[in-house]
């Protein structure tokens, strides 16, 4: 990471939680996904800012609180900086993984974890790729927050 980022204090029922983000979402390169065997695109990197809705659904799991995450697997999709899967971890959930197709994100959503001192694992990795990184194991919770840019992102959603 070239950008040390700042710290976005979150307000949350359980109490804020300081999400690490690119100084300027706006100046963050666009991402090169991998699409198939030595074929990349360019993708707008969404994941530099928290949206409504990964707040919204942070919101939401944080009042669930331990009652719903104690002691339960997490899969968090297309995470960006992974409020949600962050808020998990502070709630007791285990093992977490959040996981996105940019390349750069879950670094980042490292970096708030470790200095939190939230165990959160993280990936790279597509919903609609190949390979067994989401499947290889089964979850008690797959949570995602605004991933559904269109019907070929439901279609993969509904197929994994
Ligand atoms: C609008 S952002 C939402 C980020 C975060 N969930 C939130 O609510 O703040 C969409 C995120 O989904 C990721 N994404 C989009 N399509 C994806 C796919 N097919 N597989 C994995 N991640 C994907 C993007 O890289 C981006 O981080």
């Amino acid at each position: 990471m070239s950008d040390p980022g700042v710290h976005e204090r979150v307000g949350l029922p359980g109490g804020p939680l300081d999400l690490l983000r690119p100084a300027d979402p706006e100046a963050v390169a666009f991402d090169p996904v991998a699409v198939g065997e030595g074929v990349e695109e360019l993708h707008p990197p969404h994941w530099a800012r928290l949206w409504p809705s990964g707040r919204a659904l942070a919101t939401a799991l944080d009042d669930a609180g331990p009652d719903l995450l104690a002691g339960r697997s997490v899969l968090e999709l297309g995470c960006g900086l992974g409020l949600p899967s962050l808020v998990a971890a502070r709630a007791g959930a285990h093992p977490v993984l959040a996981t996105d197709r940019s390349p750069v994100a879950p670094g980042w959503v490292a970096a708030t974890a470790r200095r939190a001192g939230l165990r959160v694992a993280t990936a790279v990795a597509a919903f609609d790729g190949t390979g067994d990184a989401l499947t290889g194991r089964g979850w008690d919770l797959v949570l995602a927050a605004d991933v559904l840019y269109g019907a070929a992102a439901a279609d993969a959603l509904t197929a994994l």
